[in-house]
């Protein structure tokens, strides 16, 4: 008997779901990331509405273990963060990520026309040896997860905290990522560029 294709589609949005929140345990880490006052900076389902605060809802899971490890360690330095993830075991940093992993994945009001940051998003800047966003955050800045790098969510971020981003990398005031490569891209932006990229990415 032929397989009902709903029944594909189903198994393979489930294996994505699996990918996307990891081995922690979604209804463990919903209870723990409201005791652990996540939720009051973060929203209750991962949608910060501060626009300075980033959104947790559909990011990558091993992306946001990752940050919560950097924070701990001190690769990525935050004054608020480092004391938030200090007491924080491994189990509990996983439960917390496959919470906010597998709500709904973050989206942005859609912006006006941002013509230098649809440009380098799609595109990059050869002359300048920019490579494009969207070769590693995806054609609609939802991330890319393959193999043990996860390209974290950007479209739909709170646009003030992309902006704040992208200025600490180019500073290399943040220095966390892989290879430096966002410190790379970075420095190659003007502020207007950045500006408009922020802007751009937050609408999708
Ligand atoms: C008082 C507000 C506040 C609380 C409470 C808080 N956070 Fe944060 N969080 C922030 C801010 C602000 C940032 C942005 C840091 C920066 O600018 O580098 C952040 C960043 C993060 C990031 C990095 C996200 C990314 O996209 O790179 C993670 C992961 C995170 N927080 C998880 C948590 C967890 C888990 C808890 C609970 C244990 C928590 N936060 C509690 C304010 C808060
Ligand atoms: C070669 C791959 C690559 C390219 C090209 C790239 N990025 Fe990234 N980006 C990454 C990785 C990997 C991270 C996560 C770094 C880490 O682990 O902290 C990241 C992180 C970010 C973050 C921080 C997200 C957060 O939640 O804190 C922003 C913002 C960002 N990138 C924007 C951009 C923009 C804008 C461009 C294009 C101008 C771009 N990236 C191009 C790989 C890339």
């Amino acid at each position: 008997m032929a397989v009902p294709i709903q029944t594909v589609a189903a198994a393979d949005g489930m294996e994505d779901i699996g990918q996307r929140i990891g081995k922690g345990d979604p209804v463990v880490g919903k209870t723990l990331s409201a005791s652990e006052r996540c939720q009051e900076c973060h929203g209750e389902d991962g949608n910060s509405t501060d626009n300075r605060i980033p959104k947790h809802a559909g990011q990558y899971a091993n992306y946001l273990i990752k940050q919560l490890r950097d924070f701990q360690s001190g690769a990525r330095q935050h004054e608020v963060m480092t004391v938030m993830a200090e007491d924080l075991t491994d189990a509990n940093i996983a439960d917390i990520a496959a919470y906010f992993a597998s709500q709904p994945t973050m989206q942005g009001l859609p912006m006006r026309d941002f013509p230098i940051a649809t440009k380098l998003f799609f595109e990059g800047d050869k002359g300048r040896a920019i490579a494009p966003c969207s070769s590693c955050h995806g054609d609609t800045g939802k991330g890319n997860r393959t193999g043990e790098v996860a390209y974290p969510v950007i479209g739909g971020q709170n646009k003030n905290y992309l902006r704040a981003q992208l200025v600490s990398w180019k500073l290399s005031e943040r220095t966390n990522g892989p290879d430096g490569v966002m410190n790379k891209t970075a420095k190659l932006l003007s502020d207007d560029e950045i500006e408009a990229l922020a802007n751009y990415i937050s609408g999708l």
